[in-house]
């Protein structure tokens, strides 16, 4: 389970044989019992909706369920695209890398705060009377143009080019907030009083050492969902939410970043 769980492909394939073993099987009763076409259809729905329960079934997490419904469909479609010109899956295959490129590289997809989320931010950086806020991995920037305002500065840095582009466009238009097209690894952190991240288990052991390494004493870092492995949080914010999100808060010391 570890193992597909650390390479999610690996699981979301078994998926996809499972639910090919019973959709055979289904065929092979089925043969000369309905029309053909019916059961095409119910082979593609059955393929999708089995793939989508075995893979939420390993663990793994939810962008994985709907990719598997939606690879048999989209396979389907390819290979019945007969004399379709090819341009179209082209420019599909362009925007979604524009928009999901740091999905294979940090494996973090694009997923969004809610405003439950967004507002405790914003109670936090009052509390603490804090002006200065980043959002590493900031989406399409929602967080920073609420936070932005009232004497703070909040900033989003974010890698995808077309996350980017909308919300600095977005930004721009508000006036609220301001995104630059950087890594979060490239990022200047060290004048932040908050510094959030909403990002995948993967990066928090060495996004926890850049911030220890980088942020001034007494600052934030705030985790979405995802704890530093092994690193106590001083807080931990449970929200009243659907998802019940947790916000996991660590507060810098000063000193060495860890090894
Ligand atoms: C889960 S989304 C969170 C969006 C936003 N922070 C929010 O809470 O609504 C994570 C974002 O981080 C971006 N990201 C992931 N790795 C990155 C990197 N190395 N540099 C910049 N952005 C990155 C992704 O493109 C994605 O937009």
């Amino acid at each position: 389970m570890r193992a597909l769980r650390t390479y999610p492909i690996l699981g979301a394939a078994i998926a996809q044989l499972v639910a090919g073993v019973v959709v055979i099987a289904l065929r092979l009763a089925l043969h000369g019992v309905i029309d053909a076409g019916t059961l095409f259809w119910v082979s593609l729905a059955l393929q999708s909706a089995g793939a989508a329960l075995v893979t939420k079934l390993i663990g793994l997490p939810v962008w994985w369920v709907w990719i598997s419904l939606g690879f048999p469909p989209a396979m389907a479609l390819a290979l019945h695209a007969g004399e379709l010109p090819a341009w179209p899956f082209g420019v599909a295959f362009l925007l979604l890398y524009l928009v999901f490129s740091n999905t294979a590289r940090e494996r973090v997809p694009l997923y969004l705060s809610n405003s439950q989320t967004t507002e405790a931010l914003l109670s936090l950086m009052r509390q603490r009377g804090g002006t200065r806020f980043t959002d590493l991995g900031s989406g399409l920037g929602g967080v920073v143009r609420r936070l932005d305002g009232e004497g703070r500065i909040a900033c989003g840095v974010e890698s995808a080019p077309m996350v980017w582009l909308v919300s600095a466009l977005m930004s721009k238009l508000t006036g609220r907030g301001r995104i630059a097209r950087q890594d979060i690894w490239a990022a200047d952190i060290s004048g932040e009083d908050i510094v959030y991240v909403f990002l995948s288990p993967e990066p928090m052991p060495a996004l926890y050492r850049k911030a220890m390494g980088e942020m001034k004493p007494g600052s934030l870092l705030v985790s979405n969902s995802f704890a530093v492995p092994d690193v106590e949080a001083d807080e931990i914010w449970e929200l009243p939410d659907r998802r019940k999100t947790r916000l996991f808060l660590y507060e810098m010391k000063g000193g060495a970043a860890p090894a």
